[in-house]
């Protein structure tokens, strides 16, 4: 009788330490797992520094400034679309947002890139070479002939694609041949691009063509359109630069009053070189009231 009990005894007690042995085993496996899981998180983490360190030191090689990384890392790619994509400016442009100079390094782009019909194969030509390129923060690009696809749902539009200005022809005239273009741009922008979309004008006159696709545009808040202006400014600055041989970063309140057409006037009576007024320091007024204002 004694024996039977002392046998129960043993064969519970061996099961009990069974059932012990078991769930320790199963959380010393889920640890394991835990801890395999952790270091696996961790190695996609280093990855990643690693990728997003190449690009922040590739951008700052370029000498650029770009926002710090975002919190959330898989925020949606911005849709930006771009008319005349396969010109001298687009193509330029569509390689330096591919690169990350218009929204960071971070911010995966969309790329909606607008053509004429007879630019297409031009177009397509741009495409290979974005891919080519293997951009990391390019997610898609859109090539299209239709501006009711390449603008829907834009977040930003920039609008290059304009005629640009031919022998003999004043600003002036370019604005008549322009302005259908960007009557019909600003209609499509209001159809399909978000009504956040942010524009910015290139095609010149790039401000009067910027009032025009605004105007065509009127569920758009007016203060999401922009134009192109600045070139004068800095073209007027390069130009005093090379003649007194300064940094371009020396000359200040080198201002333009007047429309980006003939009616422009850089005002060098305001404008200083290191402190000391511009017109003493190049000591040239016959220059600066000639051919300096017709080469800006
Ligand atoms: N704002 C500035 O600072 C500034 C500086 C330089 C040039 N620009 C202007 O930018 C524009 C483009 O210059 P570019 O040298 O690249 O000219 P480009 O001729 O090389 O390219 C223009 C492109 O626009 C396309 N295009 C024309 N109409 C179009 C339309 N309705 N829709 C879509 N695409 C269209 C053409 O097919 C062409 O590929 C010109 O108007 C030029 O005056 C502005």
């Amino acid at each position: 009788m004694i024996c039977l009990l002392g046998q129960k005894v043993i064969t519970w007690h061996l099961f009990g330490c069974s059932c012990y042995l078991i769930s320790r085993k199963r959380r010393i496996i889920n640890l394991i797992q835990d801890k395999l899981e952790s270091i696996k998180n961790s190695k996609e983490a280093y990855r990643r520094m690693v990728e997003k360190s190449m690009l922040v030191s590739r951008l700052q090689q370029l000498g650029r400034h770009f926002p710090e990384a975002p919190l959330n890392l898989e925020q949606a790619p911005v849709r930006v679309a771009v008319t005349g994509a396969a010109g001298q400016i687009g193509s330029f442009l569509c390689n330096f947002i591919a690169q990350g100079r218009m929204f960071g390094p971070y911010q995966k782009v969309i790329l909606q890139l607008i053509e004429l019909p007879q630019a297409e194969k031009v177009l397509q030509g741009l495409v290979m070479e974005l891919n080519d390129g293997a951009y990391d923060i390019v997610h898609e690009i859109i090539p299209s002939t239709d501006p009711m696809v390449g603008f829907k749902d834009a977040d930003v539009a920039v609008l290059v694609g304009a005629r640009p200005r031919g022998k003999g022809m004043e600003r002036s005239d370019l604005l008549s041949a322009n302005a259908k273009i960007f009557q019909a741009q600003g209609q499509a922008l209001d159809k399909v691009a978000k009504k956040s979309v942010k524009v910015c004008v290139v095609g010149n006159p790039a401000n009067t063509n910027a009032l025009i696709a605004s105007h065509y545009a009127p569920s758009i808040p007016k203060q999401n359109f922009t134009a192109l202006t600045r070139l004068d400014q800095s073209r007027a600055a390069s130009i005093v630069s090379e003649r007194v041989k300064c940094p371009v970063e020396d000359i200040r309140n080198l201002h333009i009053w007047g429309n980006h057409s003939a009616t422009q006037y850089p005002d060098t009576f305001h404008a200083d070189i290191k402190s000391q007024p511009l017109r003493s320091v190049v000591k040239d007024d016959a220059w600066l009231d000639g051919p300096f204002l017709t080469k800006v």
